[in-house]
């Protein structure tokens, strides 16, 4: 039989915001592939928790406390995997650090949360892992972007559209960068998808727009009909990850139910 293009066995990867949400299915995912991980987030017990899931998967895994916008722990935590594991080869950033509000009432602070957090954050850990990678002249690195970095939906996401929307010119300007260096650059793009994020966030808008109606108003934009739950990001992570996806780079992956196929 025949290798297994998606196996990820010794392969070292490290996501950060792996404390909830996204970041633990992947975390989790990729375990069950073989790759040993590095969980990084500032909510400490939810690390505990995803790395108590990645070790019954019988893989190694390693919970570092990391604020992605700080210089010193981003630079930390590439130390420390490196000591521990001595190589990087996967790294996705799954930071989540959503604000809203009418254009004409966000305060300039809170529409630079984004910005300040996700977008800087992205690049800041791209450019300490890069550094490995280049040296290794391998690597694959996945963001987390979104269907609203790629177009309008209103309902006070400016920030949150202009923070995805560098996201998506950041992935396609570092894949053309490294693919000299046989590193891949790729994101994905979801619809809303049931993390403690989404639930997090629909709390909000529910002050202002009833909770089902603003449900079933997602829904009616998702062909698949239904919101998406977030272990069904692992398929596509470990895809982007793996040698399955080797000619793959600079692509944004929409993971949307068709949303953007309408
Ligand atoms: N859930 C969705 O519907 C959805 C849709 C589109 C895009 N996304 C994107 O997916 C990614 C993950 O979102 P999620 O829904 O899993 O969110 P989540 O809130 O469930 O998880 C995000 C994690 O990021 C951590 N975090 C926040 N600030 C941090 C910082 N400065 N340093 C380190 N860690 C930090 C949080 O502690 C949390 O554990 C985000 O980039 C988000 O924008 C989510």
């Amino acid at each position: 039989m025949g290798r297994n293009i998606f196996d990820l066995s010794d392969r070292v990867a490290i996501v950060t915001g792996s404390a909830s949400g996204f970041g633990r299915c992947i975390s989790i995912g990729f375990a069950r592939y073989g790759a040993n991980v590095v969980c990084a987030d500032i909510n400490t017990e939810g690390l505990r928790e995803t790395i108590k899931r990645v070790k019954k998967k019988g893989q190694k895994g390693l919970a570092i406390r990391c604020d992605v916008t700080r210089q010193e722990d981003v630079d930390n935590l590439v130390a420390c995997t490196m000591e521990k594991f001595g190589t990087i080869d996967i790294l996705v950033n799954s930071v989540d650090s959503y604000t809203h509000a009418p254009p004409s009432e966000f305060s300039i602070k809170d529409w630079m949360i984004p910005i300040n957090t996700d977008l800087k954050g992205t690049f800041m850990c791209c450019q300490a892992v890069g550094r490995v990678m280049e040296k290794n002249k391998k690597g694959s690195i996945i963001n987390m972007t979104s269907i609203i970095g790629l177009i309008g939906t209103g309902r006070g996401n400016s920030a949150f559209a202009a923070c995805k929307g560098g996201i998506n010119g950041l992935t396609r300007d570092l894949a053309i960068e490294w693919a000299p260096y046989g590193i891949r650059v790729n994101a994905i793009a979801p619809c809303q998808f049931r993390t403690e994020g989404f639930n997090r966030a629909i709390e909000e808008h529910s002050k202002v727009i009833d909770r089902e109606t603003l449900l079933k108003r997602m829904i009616s934009n998702i062909p698949l009909g239904r919101i998406g739950e977030p272990e069904e990001i692992v398929g596509t992570a470990v895809y982007l990850a793996s040698d399955a996806s080797s000619m793959v780079t600079g692509h944004i992956l929409h993971l949307d139910g068709g949303y953007l196929a309408r």
